[in-house]
């Protein structure tokens, strides 16, 4: 790790949690001791992210083809996610973090959907991170909700005023922890010019260091947006919602 500061810090970072599963398996233990574990890394890239100046953090924990688990991890993915909401909603809130959920929510049961919705209102006017999580989230879901909301409207051509988060900037970093090199149905028109990260480090290994690297990673990529290396050394920091 470096010890130069970084200068361009992404503004919204996404992240694609995984490999807790793996990080299990490898300590024979069960898949949903990884779990456990992986919320450990997401309090701690909460509060790394903020100490660096990144504005919005957007975590995926629960995909649209994650139903397709057996029951018992589905259900414990889904407890986890209750307790650990209830459970730091008020600290969240304390430090001036917005709380945002994102994905078909209503599929979730009705006392995941009261918490989240308690827990948006509580933090709706924080401003130091917002704090975006991805639950029964899938890119293509986030399309097709966006179309037809769209339509519903008359403005069909609007539609990426619908989207997921579309109040917030694209992401500007995305990282994928545990090895693959995929999007898993993640954000697909938002990543449209995001920078993209892949790590073989599992999940709940993911520490301080490893975002530094990220980040570093990050400081030193041209962001072209289509335009020649010239051009883009010119205009730098043209904002990702340019991009259409
Ligand atoms: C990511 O870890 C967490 C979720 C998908 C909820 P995995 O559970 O996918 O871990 P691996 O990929 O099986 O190791
Ligand atoms: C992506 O991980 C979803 C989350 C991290 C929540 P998966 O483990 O579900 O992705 P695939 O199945 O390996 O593509
Ligand atoms: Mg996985």
């Amino acid at each position: 790790m470096s010890a130069e500061p970084v200068v361009h810090v992404p503004k919204h970072v996404a992240v694609v949690m995984d490999g807790n599963g793996r990080w299990a398996q490898k300590r024979f233990l069960p898949r949903v001791a990884g779990h456990r574990q992986g919320v450990d890394a997401v309090r701690r890239l909460m509060r790394v992210a903020g100490e660096r100046g990144v504005a919005h953090l957007t975590v995926f924990a629960f995909s649209s083809e994650n139903w397709k688990r057996p029951e018992e991890e589905v259900s414990y993915l889904m407890e986890l996610f209750f307790k650990a909401l209830r459970d730091e909603i008020q600290k969240l809130h304390d430090n001036g973090i917005r709380f945002r959920a994102i994905g078909d929510l209503a599929a979730l049961s009705p006392d995941i959907q009261q918490q989240i919705r308690a827990a948006e209102q509580l933090t709706a006017n924080n401003r130091a991170l917002t704090f975006n999580v991805a639950v029964n989230y899938g890119g293509r879901w986030d399309m097709t909700q966006a179309v037809e909301r769209a339509c519903a409207a008359g403005h069909p051509t609007n539609f990426p005023q619908y989207l997921a988060f579309a109040d917030q900037p694209d992401p500007d970093l995305f990282i994928r922890t545990g090895g693959e090199r995929r999007i898993s149905n993640f954000l697909l028109w938002q990543l449209a010019y995001t920078e993209l990260y892949f790590t073989d480090t599992l999940w709940p290994d993911f520490d301080e260091a490893e975002f530094e690297r990220s980040l570093h990673w990050f400081a030193s990529r041209e962001r072209r947006f289509g335009q020649t290396g010239e051009q883009a050394r010119a205009h730098q920091a043209l904002p990702s919602k340019a991009i259409q």
